[in-house]
Order: structure tokens, then sequence, then C-alpha cells
């Protein structure tokens, strides 16, 4: 069915999620989708949430073929604060609690900032930003009230620290993210609640391709000035995000794990260094 998945099971034990409930936004395509699969792989109790209910019926009747178990799913678009409030309160009400959040929904655009229309900036900042706030805050009032040690996950990006030409709103917005992340994670410590964030680098997907990589034929090149030689694909984001779930990563909060092969970091110009400071004997040094 999936092309390509995260093993799982090849790193994390199989029933490391068993009894957990995990609230997974945009768990119906992309690196959500293989986030949805590798927490029931491992025991979870899943609910996907997006604003398209066939793309969420056709991943909670794959997962039942691929893993016979069971997810939920609810409608919900994460830019109005009642959509999520009712979709919160109904997640609540039919498990419980939920144990696990994952904030993975997201919208992003490449275009320049001076032809961004307000209208389209508000729309990327109210879903990825606002939208992940209301979520988190409708969760998070709930763990307060009832002092459950919660955990939150934000699916971020690496832009949000680096900026990324032609990805204002969506670059600003996850700073947003990561910055909230810090804020609550000082100040939701106290009553046990994490929150951290997988940052990704670009990464290949098919909503990602239709927006985003329009030129196919530049990708290689690009590809090559990556530390690592290549862009992750969507399963390389899954493991991080199952470590920062699991109780390896009870004492980490507010922290921000970039996983993009070396991507956002300072260009290396090591290729170069023998042209400005040639050296012989480099390999005798060495030994
Ligand atoms: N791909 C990359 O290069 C990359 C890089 C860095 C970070 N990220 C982040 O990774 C996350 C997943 O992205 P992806 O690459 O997997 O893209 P994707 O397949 O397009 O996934 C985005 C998901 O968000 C949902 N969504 C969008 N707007 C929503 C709204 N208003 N309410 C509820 N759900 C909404 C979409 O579902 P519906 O359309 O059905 O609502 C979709 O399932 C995003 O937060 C993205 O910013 C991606």
């Amino acid at each position: 069915m999936l092309e390509k998945r995260f093993s799982a099971r090849e790193v994390y034990k199989e029933d490391l999620f068993k009894g957990k409930t995990i609230l997974l936004t945009g768990g119906g395509s992309g690196i959500g989708r293989l986030i949805a699969d590798s927490f029931v792989e491992l025991g979870g109790d899943v609910i996907i949430t997006s604003r398209d209910e066939e793309k969420l019926s056709k991943t909670k009747s794959e997962i039942q073929k691929d893993w016979k178990k069971d997810i939920t799913y609810y409608v919900c678009d994460i830019s109005d604060d009642k959509s999520v409030k009712g979709m919160v309160a109904s997640a609540f009400k039919e498990k419980g609690n939920i144990d696990i959040l994952i904030n993975n929904a997201g919208a992003n655009s490449l275009r320049p900032t001076e032809a961004l229309t307000p209208v389209r900036w508000k729309a990327i900042i109210d879903t990825v930003l606002n939208g992940t706030y209301y979520v988190t805050r409708e969760v998070g009032k709930r763990w307060i009230k009832s002092k459950y040690p919660g955990n939150i996950i934000n699916v971020a990006s690496t832009t949000g620290w680096t900026g990324s030409p032609f990805m204002a709103p969506s670059g600003a917005a996850k700073a947003g993210i990561i910055n909230l992340g810090k804020t609550l994670g000082s100040e939701w410590g106290r009553h046990g609640i994490r929150i951290n964030d997988v940052s990704p680098g670009p990464v290949f997907t098919k909503g990602s391709f239709e927006r985003l990589w329009l030129n196919e034929d530049i990708i290689d090149t690009i590809q090559k000035k990556v530390p690592l030689g290549k862009f992750p694909g969507p399963e390389d984001i899954v493991g991080s995000v199952l470590f920062l779930a699991s109780p390896a990563a009870l004492m980490i909060t507010g922290a921000s794990l970039a996983v993009d092969g070396g991507e956002s970091l300072k260009q290396s110009f090591g290729d170069l260094v023998d042209q400005f400071r040639p050296r012989k004997n480099v390999d005798e040094e060495i030994l």
C-alpha cells in the first residue's frame, strides 16, 4: 500500500504505546499518514483528523487491512476554533483521555512575499500557528484540570529558525510553533506536560511536491548541497516523533529536533579549504 514505511518494530518494542491514545492532526496524508501507521504498529489507539472525510475514511480502511486494527477519525478544520473545540470534546468523550497529541497538520505555499495577499498570509497563519494553538489549548486545559501529564509533539520545520525564501507565512508560523513549544515547556512543566517539536527540512511528500517542487529537474542539484546527500523521506521523520512520544524522552521538554540530513547547518566550505590553505601530505599527518 504505502511505498516506503518506517519499520517501527526494528527500533521500538511491539507494545510501546499499548493503552495510549494518540490524537494526530493531518493523519490522512504525507508524514502524518506514516506517523499514524507506526503508532498503530506499536499498539497505540490512534485518532486522525483533517478536513477531508474521504481521505480519513480511506486511511482507516487501509490501516484496518494492513494492521487488523481500528482507528478513529474526526473531520476538523484546525483553523476554526469552534471545529477544534468540537473535535477535542468528542475525542475526550469517546476515549476518556488523550495521552499524546501530535500537531502535524500544516499548510504552505511558495510565493514571493510581495506577491502574497493578506488573505493567503492569514490562511496559512490560521492553519499552522493558530490551528496548532487551538488544538494544544483544548487538549492542554483538560490535562491540567485532570492533572494528567500529557505529551505534545509538534511537527514544525527548520524554516522556523533558518527562514526560507518565498515561504514567509509558513516560516513565521513555524517559528511561532517552536517558540510556543519553549514557552509551554516552561509554563506547563509544573503540570507534568511535555512539549517538543520535530522539525523536518524539505521532505518529498505528494502534498509538498504538488505545492512546492514543481521543477523536478533541479531537485538533484539541490540535494547535492545537503550534507547527508539527500532530503529525508516522510518515513525518516517518524522515528523521532516516536522517540519524543516514548519514555526515552521523559525529561525532554521545549526541545526542537531537526530531521533534515544537515540541510539547515551552515554551508560547509570544506570542499574549498584546500584551495585557500593548501596542505601537503595530509594523509601522512592523519596516520
Ligand atoms: N513536506 C515538507 O517538505 C515539510 C517540511 C517541513 C515541515 N513539514 C510539515 O510536516 C507536516 C505534514 O506535512 P506533509 O508534508 O506531510 O504535507 P501534507 O501531506 O499536505 O499534510 C498536511 C496535512 O495537514 C492537513 N491540513 C491542512 N490544513 C488543515 C486544516 N486547516 N485543518 C485540518 N487539517 C489540515 C491536511 O489534510 P486535509 O487537506 O485533508 O485537511 C494534510 O493531511 C506539516 O506541518 C508541514 O508543515 C513538511
